[in-house]
């Protein structure tokens, strides 16, 4: 039996200094044999959000010895690496930088190849990790960046039918979060609020609801959420704004996803539609059992990463390093960082005021 390809995957897009060993088993299912994610939730937390300086330099800090970690604990030696790859966008350039050159240089060091990494192509493959998913499949990317609905068609074949106008959902999760009291990164406590909460006590706006086709927005909710929370005298009124903000979440999910259904059944004409729903926010139970329940409605096969895998962490840039590196898909030492590198590069730019959708 020939010698089952080793990739080193590293992540530094953003807050999460990652390093992870990726591989395949016999049945051909690739596997992580560590996977070591280091938060810097601690060196951001006085500042309310990500500090990009900060946070490189955190990075720089820390990459040697979170890779060393993921390597050790794989039980592989360095020798045994087959090729390297980084996460090369989309993401904050001096974050980015970091990863992207350690990688370049250890590559360059064994005499291995190096390859650059579409970080959100590592959300969108991360459910194959340890499973037979097969293209292709409609999926939902719900990150603190982005969130977007994009068919699936195979490796590097991305259409997106819907994107944000504006917020990404892990975004405005963080923002409500903020706006009543909780510290960055506050999405994940929304959820645990809310369940002690009124979710009929306020009537949020849902932007773009009825119109838009399956595109996203969620500024108007902030805005909504600021004006409320200058009123907030007790825990119980926090408490309420969560379980409003949840459930208007879950209401406008719910209907775009049924519209992203529509558009998918007219793209894929299979009767096997699978439906992914990953990044950050994929967390969210809540918003878990309302897409099972509307796979359930609609005839869709619901696939959710593992939970260590929705969020940033480096197993899924492995991963995409493995499809590539099989595929002989490599890349020089010159491959640039990329902070706006988009899945479909054809889809027009959605953002900001006066955008027509
Ligand atoms: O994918 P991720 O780790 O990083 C990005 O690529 O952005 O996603 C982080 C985002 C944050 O905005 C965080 O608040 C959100 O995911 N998140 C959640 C939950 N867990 C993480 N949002 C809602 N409910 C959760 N349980
Ligand atoms: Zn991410």
């Amino acid at each position: 039996m020939s010698k089952k390809p080793i990739i080193l995957g590293i992540e530094s897009s953003c807050d999460e200094t990652a390093a992870a060993i990726v591989t395949e088993n016999d049945q051909n299912q690739p596997v992580a044999l560590s996977n070591i994610v280091s938060s810097q939730t601690n060196v951001h937390k006085e500042f309310g959000g990500v500090v990009p300086e900060l946070a490189a330099r955190s990075h720089l800090e820390k990459i040697d010895l979170i890779t060393k970690k993921a390597i050790e604990d794989s039980g592989i030696k360095f020798g045994d690496i087959d090729a390297v790859a980084s996460t090369a966008g989309p993401g904050l350039v001096v974050c980015l930088s970091v990863g992207l050159s350690f990688g370049k240089a250890f590559a360059n060091s064994l005499h291995k190849p190096f390859i650059a990494i579409n970080h959100l192509e590592g959300h969108a493959l991360s459910p194959k990790l340890n499973s037979n998913l097969d293209y292709p499949y409609l999926l939902l990317l719900i990150s603190g960046g982005h969130s977007q609905y994009l068919v699936v068609e195979g490796l590097n074949k991305y259409k997106r039918i819907g994107t944000t106008i504006d917020d990404a959902l892990g975004e405005a999760f963080d923002k409500t979060a903020k706006l009543i009291g909780i510290e960055f990164p506050g999405g994940p406590q929304i959820e645990i609020l809310a369940e002690k909460g009124n979710k009929e006590r306020f009537d949020l706006p849902k932007p773009i609801f009825n119109r838009g086709g399956c595109n996203l927005s969620f500024a108007g909710l902030k805005t909504a959420i600021l004006k409320i929370s200058k009123e907030i005298k007790n825990e119980q009124d926090k408490f309420d704004i969560a379980a409003s903000f949840q459930n208007t979440i879950e209401q406008i999910m719910y209907k775009k996803t049924n519209i992203a259904f529509d558009e998918y059944e007219k793209i894929n004409n299979t009767k096997d539609n699978i439906f992914v729903i990953a990044g950050g926010v994929a967390a969210n139970k809540n918003l878990r059992e309302m897409f099972k329940t509307i796979c359930n409605e609609r005839g869709f096969k619901s696939i959710f990463p593992p939970i260590e895998l929705c969020g940033d962490n480096a197993a899924m840039i492995g991963l995409v390093g493995l499809e590539k590196y099989k595929l002989g898909l490599l890349d020089e030492l010159n491959f640039p960082a990329k902070p706006r590198w988009q899945l479909d590069e054809v889809a027009s730019f959605l953002k900001g005021a006066g955008v027509k959708i």
